[in-house]
């Protein structure tokens, strides 16, 4: 841990202006105290001390989350030691299994709802459960945003699937089963068999699906303590890794060590360069471009292909590499362990949660397994997992996770099948009078941040049922959509514009040519400009997809793809009053 700077008095706590100084402060830290009193606590176990929010993203709907009741014990338990005094905030759940139509549609409420609850309570420093899907972007866009100190406690992946001697990977062996079911390669009596075998514990997906990608992010961009976010849920030592987080956020509101002191530029690179030798999940282009934002960091789809190019795929974890789960990661060293293969790649010298450099916070760190967390020599693919294509019928860009593609669709032409919306392309695609052959380009639109709305994960479009029967198990597929970070295929997501709001993904007809070009960075609409023109006068924009509610909110709000899907008067700079100044 890094030598302190003098602590904080009691005067300088952000808390003090609700509790005050002394009985006589005023009648507003009068009536603070004694509902503090009301609360059940004795002025001498909390005045003065560093108030440390313990914002949980815990409920009953959330198996993700299921244990981080408990949790918060824990992380209490650790700021009571350091002499903080822990209030715990329930805040929403974003559970990636059951909210519909996405989570995404609430990342941008729940990161409203943890800055305001942040900003407007006499909260010092903030301690963040999350950890399924949606969960870690939201609180830590809404903890940058209000720059308090934080620290992010991941709910750590859960134990790995096991059916009739195999192990099983959850998303990725769900599709995949699914799949065989509709080949007929297994029964109903099967699938019931899996549903018990595929998720068996608390804890979030345990792939390198976007929950495993976005808490390894939260690690490398230093807000977690060091080897926090691939602990297994239910292992012990997550108890520990909660009580230490709780121990150090007091230590950190001692030092005012706020967010911004370490969500810095060279931080977001790390983050980026993590998420891809790691074979991450596509969703984090997305996250890491809007955390980058509300922490006032520039962050393009550029910088994702230009570091994938420098770095390789080292993490050997489904999807992206053949074998692993994220509890074999954890025991070959977990990201300290991954960090310390690319430490070069790596701005050393910037401060984490835990100590003054992240060269510091990685003395030591090695690998244990070198078949889980590849060496430089042997990787698991030689550049980074994603690549930006750009073209016409992508002109602000478009991501495709390669490494989980069939190698011989990386380059590819064929005519486009059209569907203009989830539902449409649900009905219809398995009608053999389509006529699909494993060269068509399956297209689909209406799935973008406006259109879906919230980007659905519907991007990894089903194969047509008589090609699946033909043993055909990828197409090139493309869409405005994410796809599950568990999920695999030549998918090409987030074209940006979307359809929507009138990107050429709108104009696209079935059978114009679509060329991909994954070597050359590239995605063409073979249709010539003059008839794209014309296609576009008679393009008239989809009314609007909610009338009010929150979901009107969003559509006017939102923002592309490309720039990260979060609120246009969230993701603006500006200073906002604080509460007792007014
Ligand atoms: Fe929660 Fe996958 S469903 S992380
Ligand atoms: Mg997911």
């Amino acid at each position: 841990m890094s030598g302190a700077p003098e602590g904080r008095t009691r005067q300088e706590l952000r808390s003090s202006q609700w509790y005050g100084e002394s009985v006589s402060s005023g009648l507003r830290s009068f009536s603070h105290r004694a509902r503090t009193r009301q609360l059940g606590y004795l002025p001498e176990e909390h005045l003065g001390k560093p108030v440390i929010a313990v914002l949980n993203t815990w409920s009953d709907i959330n198996p993700c989350h299921s244990h981080l009741r408990e949790r918060a014990q824990a992380v209490k338990r650790g700021v009571w030691q350091a002499g903080g005094f822990p209030l715990e905030f329930p805040v929403s759940t974003l559970s990636e299994t059951f909210q519909k139509p996405t989570p995404m549609l609430y990342r941008n409420l729940l990161a409203m709802e943890t800055e305001e609850l942040l900003r407007s309570y006499p909260v010092d420093g903030a301690v963040l459960l999350g950890g399924c899907d949606k969960t870690t972007p939201a609180l830590l866009m809404g903890a940058a945003s209000v720059d308090l100190p934080a620290v992010f406690v991941p709910a750590g992946p859960m134990l790995p699937g096991h059916w009739r001697g195999e192990t099983l990977g959850s998303g990725t062996d769900m599709w995949k089963y699914w799949d065989d079911h509709r080949a007929g390669l297994i029964g109903d009596c099967e699938l019931t068999e899996l549903e018990s075998g595929l998720a068996r514990s608390p804890g979030h997906c345990m792939t390198m699906g976007t929950a495993s990608t976005l808490t390894a992010a939260a690690e490398a961009l230093g807000v977690t303590v060091p080897g926090a976010s691939s602990i297994p849920a239910v292992d012990s030592g997550h108890d520990r890794m909660a009580a230490a987080s709780g121990l150090r956020i007091v230590e950190l509101v001692r030092q005012d060590r706020r967010l911004s002191r370490i969500l810095t530029a060279d931080a977001f690179a790390d983050a980026v360069t993590t998420v891809l030798g790691l074979g991450g999940s596509t969703n984090a282009v997305i996250h890491l471009i809007a955390m980058a934002g509300r922490a006032g960091v520039e962050l393009t789809l550029d910088d994702f292909d230009r570091i994938a190019r420098t770095v390789p795929v080292l993490a050997n974890v489904r999807p992206g590499g053949q074998r692993y789960l994220m509890e074999d990661f954890h025991f070959a060293g977990g990201l300290p362990g991954f960090l310390s293969r690319i430490t070069d790649l790596l701005h050393l010298d910037r401060p984490t949660v835990c100590h003054d450099t992240l060269r510091e916070q990685l003395a030591g760190a090695r690998v244990h397994d070198a078949d889980v967390i590849r060496t430089r020599d042997d990787p698991v693919a030689a550049e980074g997992g994603v690549a930006v294509l750009r073209g016409n019928l992508c002109p602000d860009g478009a991501v495709i996770k390669h490494i989980a593609a069939e190698p011989h669709l990386l380059r590819h032409t064929g005519p486009a099948v059209v569907f203009d919306d989830y539902r449409t392309m649900q009905r219809t695609i398995h009608d053999p009078a389509l006529g699909i052959t494993p060269d068509h380009v399956l297209v689909l639109r209406g799935s973008g941040p406006k259109g879906g709305p919230g980007m659905p994960e519907y991007g990894m479009l089903p194969i047509p049922d008589h090609l699946l029967k033909q043993g055909v198990r990828d197409m090139v597929r493309i869409s405005d959509a994410r796809m599950s970070g568990t999920s695999y295929g030549t998918c090409v997501l987030h074209v940006a514009p979307e359809s929507y709001v009138g990107g050429p993904l709108a104009l696209v007809r079935t059978g114009d040519l679509i060329t991909l070009d994954v070597a050359a960075r590239t995605l063409r609409l073979e249709v010539p400009d003059e008839e794209l023109a014309r296609r576009r006068e008679q393009w008239t924009p989809p009314p609007a997809r909610y009338e009010r509610g929150y979901g009107a909110l969003y559509g006017e709000q939102i923002t592309q793809a490309d720039t990260g899907c979060d609120f246009a008067f969230l993701a603006r700079p500006g200073t906002v009053p604080d509460p007792y100044a007014g």
